[in-house]
């Protein structure tokens, strides 16, 4: 049974067994009303203690209920609670690991919650496009109050037992929390009969009426177009102005909204999309990855820095190398600032932030990489010098290290060659900033044996990343797409669009940022650099307005002006930028022509989905859904829109087709739609 009933005399514990995060899937649910009918019809039976077996409560609900996209079979989730709710006896939640999700709401409805120090509570529901629908936002605000509940609950982030201690929504930390929550169940007990919860904290008073109005405004713009970050929004509102009837009533119309909605089909795919990621088809479970206990980072720039911290926060000491004095004193001056953001934000406390600074030792000789596990080379994109780096690697470190490059699209094999064991040469790509991007493009060599794939899969999961795995090609799965979206967006301009109106179409897409400010963002001087090293075929041209940008000296945001005009850090028209188009189209006798928004949208997204068939024919990705990953955790694709090529299969192959027809001509017969689009456009589906 996945639920034990075990008697400590007065107190009965309903223990949850359902490994390995105890689910609360249909069995539970049942196991838990049969616990608390026996606890009832128990005289003897003073209070109950919902705890879960194996060191964790309850991590949510069954992925496989909600991935179903149908109601629940009942006993829910809401039955179980209101069972508890008019036991008559008081309940108390020990939880120790994780309480997330319907955990957390089991938990909340109880008397009490009593905490293990490292336990986790939150609501995450909005990761998967749904609000709590068992009265979880109606609980944390009554215990929490609404500002924190916003916070916690748009976010679904995870709060550490001290801090939900502060917030109010846990009574108490304690190392043995199971037994602390037997004593708290007796003692409540013996204080009398508690009221029943629903008669508790009618409603919230105190409320400032304008929080609301203001909290939408704040963040208009940071959830646009999504629906259950502002049902969660609602529903909290709900709480401080509705009866509590009509408010837990509210809560769960909005959470029967959410999961009719395609933003949770598509968050849902994202989140299979993720787990499949994880395994490579040709490599099995008969190889163990290398345990990982000491690493190294050649290269101590922006990249370099970032990724010397994923390793430190992960509990894994690592060396950053770097040639330049200057660039390791100002890579420990930004590590320490960062660390010390974090613990401004209440991520970690001043002792976790000093141990993990601590893990970080700085060099500037390669013999001081004699002891690592892995060398994850990020020094500037010149093959040369990379090459250069992965002999002296290879004559630093011990023989059985594995070497990655941070290179985002150079050959690994050709950096491979450079060694004597080219089957632990591997590409692990970081996105920036590194200690914050979830994505890790791994790249696998024409060499690399499946322990060092194993191995870096294994590694992105315990730096707290999400790994794709991605064959050796010129920009792998994530730069080899981009550089079309680029090239297209300047097209746009060239034929007509303004820099505005192309960004416009894609934040209101859901991207944070259109193509034309990120190249302001990045460099247009960068930008350039990059596309002057490519070769394209013979029928296709870069539009001139990029290297016009980096030549007169409209770098962007880091030169005040760019595709756009800063000030202040805001972005606003420039009409310089807008002569520069207009000069260029005329030197291309282009004519002019108002853009719309579909044709816009149209051409920036389909010849991602394009390249993206091609990638799939090649084996460049193993899987539609990998491409998904990476451009949603890479690259800022909406994920309620479920990456590139979910979107595309839900929007219509076949329009993928017209428009790359339609580029064709004009673009060079690379543009041309890709058998694979046309094979998958033929079924209606990717596979
Ligand atoms: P960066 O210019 O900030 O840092 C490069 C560092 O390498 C400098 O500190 C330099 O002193 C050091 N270096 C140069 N030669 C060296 C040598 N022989 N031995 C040791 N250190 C040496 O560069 P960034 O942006 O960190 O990029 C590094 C790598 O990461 C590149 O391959 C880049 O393509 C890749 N990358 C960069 C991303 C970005 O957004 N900046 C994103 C993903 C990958």
């Amino acid at each position: 049974m996945p639920t034990h009933y075990l008697s400590e005399h007065d107190v009965a514990v309903l223990e949850i067994d359902n490994p390995p995060v105890n689910a609360l899937s249909l069995e539970v649910r049942t196991g838990l009303i049969a616990g608390l009918e026996r606890a009832a019809g128990d005289a003897a039976v003073k209070a109950v203690v919902i705890a879960g077996a194996g060191g964790s409560f309850p991590a949510g609900a069954d992925i496989n209920e909600i991935a179903s996209g149908a109601a629940f079979q009942p006993p829910i989730l809401l039955d179980v609670i209101a069972r508890l709710e008019s036991l008559g006896k008081p309940t108390v939640a020990a939880i120790e690991g994780l309480a997330l999700g319907g955990g957390f709401e089991l938990a909340l409805a109880c008397h009490a919650r009593i905490a293990a120090p490292a336990a986790r509570v939150g609501l995450p529901e909005v990761k998967l496009g749904l609000i709590p629908g068992s009265g979880g936002t109606q609980r944390f605000t009554r215990l929490a109050g609404p500002q924190a509940a916003l916070e916690a609950i748009t976010s679904g982030e995870q709060l550490s037992a001290a801090r939900a201690l502060t917030l109010g929504l846990i009574d108490a930390i304690a190392a043995e929390a199971p037994r602390a929550a037997i004593d708290c169940a007796r003692r409540l007990a013996a204080e009398g009969a508690p009221p029943p919860a629903s008669e508790r904290a009618q409603k919230i008073t105190g409320v400032d009426p304008q929080l609301f109005a203001r909290w939408r405004a704040a963040h208009e713009r940071k959830f646009r177009g999504q629906l259950a970050p502002w049902r969660i929004v609602d529903a909290i509102e709900a709480a401080c102005t509705r009866g509590r009837e009509e408010a837990f009533q509210l809560e769960r119309q909005y959470y029967l909204q959410c999961r009719e909605s395609p933003q949770r089909k598509a968050l849902m795919h994202v989140f299979h999309a993720e787990r499949a990621a994880r395994r490579i088809p040709d490599v099995g479970g008969e190889v163990e990855p290398l345990p990982i206990r000491r690493a190294g980072v050649v290269g101590a720039g922006t990249m370099g820095a970032g990724i010397a911290i994923c390793f430190a926060s992960a509990g894994i000491p690592v060396t950053l190398l770097d040639v330049s004095p200057a660039a390791l004193e100002s890579a420990r001056a930004r590590i320490r600032e960062l660390y010390g953001q974090s613990v401004e934000r209440g991520k970690l406390t001043r002792g976790q932030a000093d141990a993990a600074f601590e893990r970080i030792s700085t060099a500037s000789r390669y013999e001081a990489l004699g002891e690592v596990d892995i060398a994850i080379e990020a020094v500037f994109e010149d093959p040369a010098l990379k090459r250069e780096v992965f002999e002296k690697l290879d004559r630093s470190t011990p023989p059985h290290a594995i070497l990655a490059s941070n290179t985002s699209t150079l050959d690994i094999d050709g950096l491979a060659a450079a060694t004597g064991r080219p089957q632990q040469v591997v590409g692990t790509h970081f996105f920036s900033p590194a200690h914050v991007m979830k994505l890790m493009e791994n790249v696998r060599g024409a060499a690399s044996s499946p322990r060092t794939l194993l191995t870096v899969m294994a590694l992105a999961r315990r730096l707290g990343k999400i790994p794709v795995l991605a064959g050796n090609c010129d920009g792998f799965i994530g730069n080899r797409m981009l550089q079309y979206y680029g090239a297209e967006a300047e097209r746009l301009l060239e034929e007509g669009a303004t820099p505005e109106q192309v960004d416009d179409v894609i934040e209101a897409f859901g991207f944070a940022m259109g193509p034309l400010a990120m190249r302001d963002l990045a460099g247009n001087d960068v930008g350039w650099a990059i596309r002057r090293n490519r070769a394209l075929p013979p029928d296709e041209r870069w539009s001139p307005i990029l290297q016009r940008m980096a030549e007169q000296g409209r770098l962007g945001r880091k030169s005040g002006h760019g595709f756009y005009r800063y000030e202040g850090g805001k972005r606003r028209h420039n009409p310089e930028a807008l002569a520069l188009i207009e000069a260029v189209s005329r030197e291309l006798r282009v004519e002019r022509r108002s853009i719309g928004e579909e044709e816009i949208l149209a051409r920036l997204l389909h010849p991602l989905v394009n390249e993206g068939a091609k990638i799939l024919a090649e084996g460049i990705a193993s899987r539609p859904g990998d491409i998904d990953v990476v451009y949603v955790h890479g690259y800022g694709f909406p994920p309620y829109k479920g990456g590139p090529m979910y979107w595309a299969e839900q929007d219509g192959l076949e329009k993928v087709i017209a428009t790359m027809e339609r580029l064709a001509p004009s673009h060079g017969m690379r543009w041309r739609p890709a058998p694979r689009l046309i094979e998958a456009a033929g079924r209606g589906r990717w596979s």
